[in-house]
């Protein structure tokens, strides 16, 4: 019988501990195991050809020269592959993509044909002996030539399509709206333009595809953040039975969005393995990536919001155009084609507004991932501050005391946003206070009024909001039909050891780490003694995946609530063991005890062991089980996030002063990890609002598809963070908990553009779109006009 324990939660890293990140002893030591670490016997080697130009009518392929070169095995076009009703691929968005082109390519860098051989250089070879004759189109490289009435039809492969429209959507009321505009003292108006921006994860995408004829397996290791999803979309395209189908994903070298669409070079590897009957490597090069891969964001807004003279909101109301690229692949929830871009605003107290959005073909790559965002939160967010912001200015009020006066006070929760978000609980006052103290709000406005005087050009800029995080609830949630619930299965040895696999994937955030938190944190058992396996779809229960901050939301709630099922057993075995009724038996952590005789009590790892070898009659043995959780709603962190710039007036360069967070994502796991996830969101922040330049000319070039000029920040040039929290625990997650790992890269570039802006208030300038270079800073002083950032831009 074991005696009170009084476990030490954070000792046994519990809920609350700072633990060390487990998977780090492999990654430092360069003992990851990636895709490209994946070597199969008899494989071979994949490369892509892709399209030099943005439109053009395909006229012929020649593949004869590279078939010639030894050690070529397959040199595949859209022709072969349509024999196979495999060149064109069904997305996540009910649309249609081409996986090798056949009629025509529709952006620079599409697939057009692919080479397999015995090594990567020699199927690379092959690629560049294929001749193909374009016969030049114009491009389209933005909504508005998009829409124009005389533009040439992107995608004419699909049947009814008479125009670049992919999708249009509205919500709200708009009567109401258009009343609160009418009564408005003030109306304060912006657009702006949010870039194109690329995830950038250091490892490219890639797969290993291996058919094997005889047993009629398919096994691909593959770089997705999204495993059983992906298992449903091969085998809905590829015709395969989804039991012959395994997806692994590895060890993933960042994910940030960009590796949840399915990409034509899986289904090319998958379909050259079933042709050749041997396993097929596929790993995409930078450039490939860059110029390829899930492009986000790229959204045009015009909005206004309706204001009374004393600060109040009165409505908004917004348009927002969305360059989708050639094909509509966003993942995002079914219903929602703007992927909740309306949840913005949810942080302030309005009571009415509108929101039109459309979507354009255009000739790009696929755009609208959800780069470190909830579906398209981040343009949501970055306009909402953007506008508060200039509306604060134009009543010539505080920034600060304007989002005080407008922001949703504690004892409105739960809180019911005009386009239909129910936001549960947060301390948002709160949060701006310490934000405010911690930057010394009033002392720096007195400095930068003493340095306007010496010509030095200081600037604050502040972003408050408030973020739908953990897709979803199964009545709203649905990706191609399938519910956005997610899923934990644990097993308890008989030495009281465990493992636990969820439906999430890992790319970076440490769920090897926090997830085994958990279950010490409900069972007792020490964190150490919890393995955490996720991302293969034989032996991992169905899940939808890490994307949009869901997997605490979700899956970490699977977690709790799998270990509530096996401790519900547990008490059953430890009645049994201390030969008492179950309602006698309490729980403390990692124990159960006789409520009357306290120094009575049997271990978790006791019970584990009974499970096995001393179970009562007429119980199953084992100790294992599986929750799939759905949650009722989605988590409402909350972020304040202050910056302060110096802008040179002479080059337009700025530099970071000093940058203030305060984060509430509701009761913390790991706070180590926690900080981690917000100070990569702010260093990411900071790159797409400062030097991630990466665009299009009139031709439909990508230009800045290179790491010289889409810069990555190192630690060199990334400002250092100061971090402080407030927790108000979700009413509805079982720990409380709330998402937190886009955060910081949705709220944060709001912050370091009205900075920026706020720097330049005597100039008259409202807007320069991001990145904000220092030749676009230069100019906007100069000239004291907006500047527009939007494509086409001069090569
Ligand atoms: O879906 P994703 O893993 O990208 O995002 P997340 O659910 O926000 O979690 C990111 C990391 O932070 C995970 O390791 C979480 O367990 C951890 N986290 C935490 O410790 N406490 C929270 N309240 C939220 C996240």
């Amino acid at each position: 019988m074991t005696n009170p324990s009084q476990l030490d939660e954070i000792g046994i890293g519990g809920l609350g501990a700072s633990r060390k990140r487990v998977e780090d002893a492999r990654f430092i030591r360069g003992r990851g195991n990636y895709v490209d670490d994946i070597t199969l016997p008899g494989m071979l080697h994949m490369e892509i050809l892709r399209s030099p130009v943005a439109h053009a009518r395909i006229k012929s392929i020649d593949t004869s020269k590279a078939w010639e070169i030894p050690g070529v095995r397959l040199v595949l076009t859209g022709e072969m592959a349509a024999q196979r009703n495999l060149a064109w691929m069904p997305t996540l968005s009910y649309d249609t993509q081409a996986v090798l082109a056949t009629d025509k390519v529709r952006f620079q860098g599409q697939e057009v044909a692919c080479v397999v051989a015995d090594d990567p250089y020699t199927a690379k070879d092959g690629c560049e002996a294929i001749v193909v004759e374009y016969e030049p189109l114009p491009a389209i490289v933005n909504p508005r030539q998009a829409h124009a009435p005389d533009a040439p039809i992107i995608r004419d492969d699909k049947e009814g399509q008479t125009d670049n429209t992919c999708y249009a959507w509205e919500v709200g009321d708009k009567a109401a709206t258009d009343r609160a505009f009418e009564q408005a003292d003030v109306v304060s108006k912006l657009s702006l333009h949010y870039p194109r921006s690329h995830p950038s994860p250091i490892e490219n995408c890639g797969a290993v595809a291996s058919y094997d004829p005889a047993t009629e397996k398919l096994t691909v290791y593959m770089t997705t953040q999204a495993p059983h999803i992906i298992r449903a979309a091969v085998a809905l395209v590829a015709e395969l039975p989804e039991h012959m189908i395994r997806i692994v994903s590895p060890d993933i070298g960042g994910g940030f969005g960009n590796k949840v669409p399915v990409y034509p070079g899986y289904v090319c590897a998958i379909l050259c393995s079933i042709l050749l009957g041997t396993p097929v490597k596929w790993i995409e090069d930078k450039s490939g990536n860059l110029i390829s891969t899930g492009f986000a964001r790229d959204m045009y807004f015009d909005g206004e919001l309706a204001l009374r003279r004393d600060g109040r909101i009165l409505g908004v109301r917004f348009h927002a155009d969305t360059d989708q690229g050639a094909f509509f692949s966003d993942a995002q929830p079914s219903k929602f084609k703007i992927g909740l871009v309306h949840s913005a605003f949810a942080c302030y107290d309005i009571p009415t507004g509108h929101i039109t959005a459309r979507g354009a073909y255009t000739n790009k790559a696929p755009g609208g991932v959800a780069y470190r965002c909830s579906f398209r939160v981040t343009e949501a967010m970055f306009f909402q501050e953007r506008i508060i912001a200039a509306a604060a200015a134009d009543l010539g009020m505080d920034p600060a005391e304007f989002r005080r006066i407008n922001l949703v006070r504690d004892d409105q929760f739960p809180y019911r946003t005009p386009f239909g978000f129910l936001t549960d609980s947060g301390q948002y006052q709160k949060c701006l206070d310490i934000g405010l103290a911690a930057i010394d709000y009033e002392q720096f406005l007195r400095e930068k009024e003493e340095a306007a005087k010496h010509g030095r050009l200081l600037g604050i800029g502040i972003s408050t909001m408030t973020e739908p995080l953990g897709a979803g609830n199964s009545r709203e949630y649905d990706i191609l039909g399938i519910k956005m619930f997610d899923s934990a299965e644990l097993r308890v040895h008989p030495t009281g050891k465990a493992i636990l696999r969820t439906g999430a994937k890992t790319q970076g955030q440490g769920h090897e780490t926090t997830w085994a938190q958990i279950v010490a944190h409900e069972l007792g058992i020490p964190a150490a003694d919890v393995v955490v396996e996720e991302g293969d779809t034989d032996t991992a229960p169905f899940g939808m995946g890490t994307y949009a901050s869901r997997s605490t939301p979700v899956a970490g709630a699977a977690v709790a609530m799998v270990a509530r099922k096996i401790r519900a057993k547990a008490r059953k075995l430890a009645a049994h063991l201390l030969e008492v009724s179950e309602e006698d038996v309490e729980w403390e952590l990692g124990r159960f005890y006789i409520r009357s005789a306290p120094d009575r009590g049997v271990s978790i790892q006791e019970c584990a062991a009974a499970a096995y070898g001393n179970m009562p009659d007429g119980m199953e043995p084992g100790l294992e089980n599986n929750a799939y959780y759905d949650p009722p709603n989605l988590t409402w962190p909350f972020a304040c996030y202050i910056v302060t710039v110096e802008v040179d007036p002479e080059s337009g360069v700025w530099d970071v002063l000093r940058v203030v967070a305060v984060d509430d994502c509701g009761v913390r796991i790991n706070p180590m990890i926690v900080e981690g996830q917000i100070m990569g969101g702010l260093t990411e922040a900071y790159a797409m609002s400062n030097m991630q330049f990466i665009t299009f000319d009139a031709d439909g070039n990508c230009v800045g598809s290179n790491y010289m000029d889409y810069l990555l920040p190192t630690a060199w040039e990334t400002p250092g963070f100061e971090l402080h929290e407030v927790v108000t625990p979700c009413p509805h997650h079982p720990l409380g908990a709330k998402g937190v790992g886009e955060c910081a890269a949705v709220g944060g570039p709001a912050a370091f553009v009205n900075a920026v802006l706020d720097a330049l208030s005597d100039t008259g300038v409202r807007n320069i779109d991001m990145p904000l270079l220092p030749d676009r800073v230069w100019e906007a002083i100069n000239s004291g006009q907006n500047v527009s950032g939007a494509p086409p831009v001069r090569s």
